[in-house]
């Protein structure tokens, strides 16, 4: 209980602007379904199905939509997240892989294919469960993208051991763009001297250290 009070005056504290509430269209659904009767109840009142949370900022929007209806941490909200027989693995409704800080109950996530549907608790973990418990769902709409962070002048993200992506670009907002568009970037290094940008996963850097050469694009994670 008392880390749902926590929880709960987190949720108060940071809600985002109306900014964020318009770019991200998500509601609960009035009726209690099982997890693949709201995904299409949410597509009978013109959502695209249920929510796709992939992105942090996506999944903090929807711990604001679902706070209303939160009477107990362990409170279940289906969401466009599916079992992909063909894949083997866990995606979200638009065919994207979870990023590797998904904030998972108990991760990995189960692979088996014996717990199909993902949902969110009300302590805002991520869980695989059957289709057989009927409880709340998360509708939304599929086209929305957004990314928050911060600018750190003249440093680079240290301890680099990958990155997702090199590309030459124009400037550095077209660098943060391009971190925006990918849901695992949390990170993403614009060196004005080469026009290149150069994104990074959570777990592909350590910290940050000098480079008068480029600017960084660090995003919130989740
Ligand atoms: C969720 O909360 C809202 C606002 O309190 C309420 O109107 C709605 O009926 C609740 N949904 C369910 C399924 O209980």
């Amino acid at each position: 209980m008392g880390s749902l009070l926590h929880l709960v005056s987190a949720l108060v504290l940071s809600s985002p602007g109306a900014w964020a509430v318009r770019m991200f269209n998500f509601r609960v659904l009035d009726s209690i379904n099982k997890p693949s009767g709201g995904h299409q109840r949410c597509q009978e009142i013109g959502y695209d199905g249920l929510a796709i949370l992939s992105s942090p900022e996506a999944y903090r929007h929807a711990l604001t939509v679902i706070a209303p209806n939160i009477t107990a941490a362990t409170n279940r909200f289906a969401i466009g997240l599916f079992f992909d027989k063909a894949a083997k693995d866990v995606l979200w409704a638009d065919g994207t892989k979870y990023a590797a800080d998904t904030p998972w109950n108990n991760p990995p996530p189960d692979r088996s294919g014996q717990l199909p549907f993902g949902r969110m608790r009300g302590d805002g973990k991520i869980i695989m469960t059957r289709n057989s418990f009927a409880a709340f769902s998360l509708c939304g709409t599929y086209n929305t993208r957004e990314s928050y962070g911060k600018t750190l002048s003249e440093q680079q993200p240290d301890g680099q051991t990958s990155s997702l992506d090199i590309k030459e670009t124009k400037s550095f907002l077209h660098c943060k763009v391009l971190c925006g568009a990918d849901i695992r970037c949390r990170a993403a290094e614009f060196n004005f001297d080469l026009s290149t940008c150069t994104t990074f996963a959570s777990k592909m850097f350590s910290g940050f250290t000098t480079n008068k050469a480029t600017s960084t694009f660090v995003r919130e994670g989740f």
